[in-house]
C-alpha cells in the first residue's frame, strides 16, 4: 500500500475497548463492578456513554464477564446510546490484560486509533476523551491522561514480619509523578504489538507500550475520571452525578 492510500491521521477511525470483566472484589460483595448502579444506571453504561459521547468514536467494544455477555448485550439494548456508534460485546479473560487482548482481537481492520477505557472510570468527561484522541491523531503512538498527585508517595520494602512497620526506602520527587487514568489512546499497530510481545503482568496498557520501547506521552486528565475501586468511591461518584444533574437543570 502506498502512503497516499492511507487515511490521513485526522480522519483515522477510532474505536474504544472497555474492559469490564473484573469482579470488583475491593468494592465489596455483589454483582461484577461494571454492572453495579450509579445514579440508577449501571456503571458500564456510564462508561460506554462517556466513550460514545466523543464524535470521533464510531465503535465501542465491551469486554464482558465470561458469564455475563448476554446480560451486557441486553443492557446495551435497554439503555439509550448514540445511533452513530456501533457496539460489540466480547467475552473477557482472567486478567485485565487478557480482557483487553480479547477486545483487540475483535477490532475490525479499518480502525487505526484505539482507546482502552476502564469500565471502572464511568465519569470521564468527553473533553478528556477528545484530548487523548487528538494527541494520537497528531502523531503520538501512545497517550495517557494524567493528573498531579495530592499525596507524597513513599517507596517501601516488605516488612521483616507481617505485623512490623514497612521500612521506607525512597521518596520520589512528587512534582515529577502523575496518577494515570483512562482512556489511554494508541496507534492500533503499536498497541497490538505491545499485547503480542509483553507477557509480564502490567496494570495499564501504556506500561506495555513502554516495555516495547515506544514513547508514551501524558495529556491533562480530569479529577472526575477517578477509578471506582472502594466503597467510598461510589459515594464520590454519586455526588459527581448529583452535581451534574443540578448543573444540567439550570
Ligand atoms: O481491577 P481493576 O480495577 O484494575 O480493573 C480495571 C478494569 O479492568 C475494570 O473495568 C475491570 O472490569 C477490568 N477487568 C477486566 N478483566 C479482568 C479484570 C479486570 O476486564 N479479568
Amino acid at each position: 500500500m502506498s502512503d497516499d492510500s492511507r487515511p490521513s491521521p485526522a480522519a483515522a477511525l477510532t474505536a474504544a475497548v472497555i474492559p469490564a470483566a473484573g469482579r470488583g472484589v475491593r468494592l465489596g460483595p455483589g454483582a461484577p463492578k461494571a454492572l453495579r448502579a450509579l445514579g440508577g444506571t449501571p456503571m458500564l453504561i456510564h462508561a460506554v456513554r462517556a466513550m460514545a459521547a466523543s464524535r470521533a468514536v464510531s465503535l465501542v467494544i465491551v469486554v464482558a464477564p465470561p458469564d455475563g455477555t448476554a446480560e451486557v448485550k441486553s443492557l446495551l439494548d435497554a439503555y439509550a446510546l448514540p445511533e452513530r456508534t456501533d457496539f460489540l460485546v466480547v467475552s473477557g479473560g482472567a486478567t485485565r490484560q487478557e480482557s483487553v487482548k480479547l477486545g483487540l482481537d475483535a477490532l475490525p481492520p479499518e480502525y487505526a486509533v484505539v482507546l482502552v477505557h476502564d469500565a471502572a472510570r464511568p465519569l470521564v468527561p468527553v473533553d478528556t476523551v477528545d484530548a487523548v484522541i487528538e494527541a494520537v491523531r497528531d502523531g503520538a503512538p501512545a497517550v495517557v491522561p494524567a493528573v498531579p498527585l495530592a499525596d507524597t508517595v513513599k517507596q517501601v520494602e516488605p516488612a521483616a514480619a507481617p505485623d512490623d512497620p514497612e521500612p521506607v526506602v525512597a521518596t520520589p520527587d512528587r512534582s515529577l509523578l502523575r496518577a494515570v487514568q483512562t482512556p489511554q489512546g494508541f496507534d492500533r499497530a503499536t498497541l497490538i504489538r505491545a499485547h503480542e510481545t509483553v507477557t509480564d503482568a502490567v496494570t495499564d496498557d501504556a506500561g506495555m507500550v513502554e516495555q516495547i520501547g515506544v514513547r508514551v506521552v501524558a495529556v491533562p486528565g480530569h479529577e472526575e475520571a477517578f477509578k471506582v475501586t472502594r466503597p467510598l468511591d461510589l459515594v464520590l461518584a454519586e455526588a459527581v452525578l448529583a452535581r451534574r444533574r443540578l448543573n444540567d437543570g439550570f
